[in-house]
């Protein structure tokens, strides 16, 4: 195994300086802070619905300052940027979700388990002044999902400017399953997301035709829509919701003091028994759960290495890494931790079961295999520096076809289970489908990576990822499900497919 303390001379030194990388003399840069005068990393409001059954999210526009004084104009549900925290548990659920924008958006519910007339994709939209309300039933195990507007063509601009939130289903038993349960003391809920801002903090959204080949990255890490915070955290074991809100990095997630990870649940809710990690790896959708245990007292940073898609490693190699120098392999602080004695602590120790249910598709009978191919459409003559033309957007295809929103692409019969087989030659995609939880067979040929042990919406596929799926929500033409490559600017740029489950 790597160690990683040897690795981290870099990383905290960078950490040193805040969370944001001044590389370059135009960007923004955060006065040196040491963790104790940083801001305290805020949670997003609340939204409990387990006992009224029901919720409201506006999506509306606002400024948000996220560095002091400079204030940049942003989008949210219910808020200047990003949304609140929705907790919900089995049984019906009725959402109302207003538009107050000057255009469409949606409210794609990424991880619940419901009917495409429900999932609130590309074809749920809600025009300006309009008003969706589906009555929903919520039929699945406890998790932590994500919603964010889904309209074919905005999705990545939009997502990237505030519109998305997180989703907790809950089911009361988290006490007797040995984890921490309190909001925003011992169960956290982090956003993880990387923008670019201008010397005077506004947001800025490149879309050069580097950011739709790579997604868009930046080179400053917001949580939970705050930059340079730091979370305070009970002497205790912490469950940390991770939510990977980028648009297209993808994050090595370990802790800066070799302190182990423990995961406990993956997008489609808990494993049976928390499994030890030194990485996790959360491609753009994904979702984890983990526990880190601060009972001795001691803080530390969560880091990341760099995306793989990023630097050396990425297509453009070199060619990035001048246009774009904050990312390549290096490593860089998400967040830092400060343990605070007087918050409750109220679990000390890693519970050795979960009770998760284990995927178990292996067995089950497989009606057939599909094969995706995730195209980038360019041949090798088109990476010179003369030859990125604007037709290179539209080379990101699933097997060769662009998006159509009116063309459907598979039809699935319900209560199926099939094969996915999901390739990739040029970078890699987190593909991601709609109104399933599926399990990964194999990546690379090999057995899944820990981290895609679980029940899963969205993995990333480095070369070959072979999916069991079974569906198990109706899906029509009219609202089809759709399956995508996560990296937003790919889904924008055709990168995308549509099927109806009947
Ligand atoms: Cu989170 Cu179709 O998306
Ligand atoms: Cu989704
Ligand atoms: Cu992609």
């Amino acid at each position: 195994m790597m160690k990683r303390r040897n690795l981290l001379a870099g990383g905290a030194a960078l950490a040193a300086g805040g969370a944001v990388y001044a590389f370059a003399d135009s960007r923004l840069t955060m006065p040196m802070t040491d963790a104790k005068s940083r801001t305290a990393l805020r949670f997003p409001p609340l939204i409990d619905t387990v006992n009224t059954g029901k919720f409201l999210v506006t999506a509306q526009s606002d400024t948000t300052s996220f560095f002091p004084g400079h204030p940049a104009e942003t989008i949210g549900f219910n808020q200047a940027y990003l949304g609140p925290v929705v907790r919900m548990k089995k049984g019906s659920l009725r959402p109302t979700v207003e538009n107050n924008l000057a255009w469409p958006v949606s409210s794609h519910w990424h991880g619940l388990l419901v009917p495409g007339e429900h999932d609130g994709g590309p074809h749920l939209a809600i025009e300006t002044g309009g008003v969706w309300s589906p009555d929903m039933e919520i039929a699945q195990e406890p998790c932590t999902a994500f919603f964010h507007t889904h309209i074919h063509g905005r999705t990545a601009r939009d997502v990237y400017s505030g519109l998305a939130g997180v989703l907790h289903v809950v089911d009361g038993l988290d006490r007797d399953r040995g984890l921490p349960e309190s909001y925003a003391v011992d169960d956290l809920t982090l956003l993880l997301q990387d923008r670019r801002f201008s010397q005077d903090g506004k947001l800025l959204y490149a879309n050069s035709m580097m950011d739709i080949m790579h997604g868009m990255t930046g080179e400053t890490i917001v949580v939970n829509g705050q930059v340079g915070a730091v979370a305070a955290v009970p002497k205790a074991v912490v469950r940390l919701r991770l939510i990977n809100g980028s648009n297209a990095r993808i994050y090595s997630l370990f802790s800066s003091d070799d302190r182990p990870i423990h995961l406990i649940a993956t997008d489609g809710g808990y494993l049976p028994a928390p499994v030890q990690l030194e990485t996790l790896r959360l491609g753009p959708g994904e979702r984890a759960e983990i526990l880190v245990d601060f009972s001795d007292g001691n803080g530390m940073s969560l880091m990341s290495g760099g995306d793989p898609n990023a630097g050396m490693g990425g297509m453009m190699g070199k060619a990035r890494g001048l246009l774009d120098d904050i990312t390549g392999s290096r490593q860089f602080e998400v967040l830092p931790f400060r343990v605070d004695e007087r918050l409750a602590a109220s679990v000390t120790r890693i519970p050795d079961a979960i009770g998760g249910n284990q995927p178990d598709l292996r067995t089950a009978e497989i009606s057939k295999v599909r094969n995706f191919s995730l195209d980038m459409g360019m041949g090798g003559g088109m990476m010179g520096s003369g030859g990125m033309g604007r037709g290179m957007m539209s080379g990101m295809a699933i097997n060769g076809q662009l998006f159509d929103m009116s063309a459907i692409n598979e039809r699935v019969r319900l209560g199926d289970t099939e094969k996915w087989v999901v390739s990739t030659s040029m970078l890699a995609h987190p593909f991601h489908i709609h109104g399933v939880s599926f399990q990964v067979f194999s990546e690379n040929g090999r057995e899944p990576r820990p981290e895609s042990l679980g029940w899963k919406d969205t993995v990333v596929v480095d070369s070959q990822t072979e999916l069991l799926v079974h569906f198990t929500k109706p899906a029509s033409e009219e609202t089809p499900f759709m399956y995508h490559c996560h990296i937003l600017e790919h889904e924008d740029a055709g990168m995308m497919g549509q099927f109806t489950v009947s």
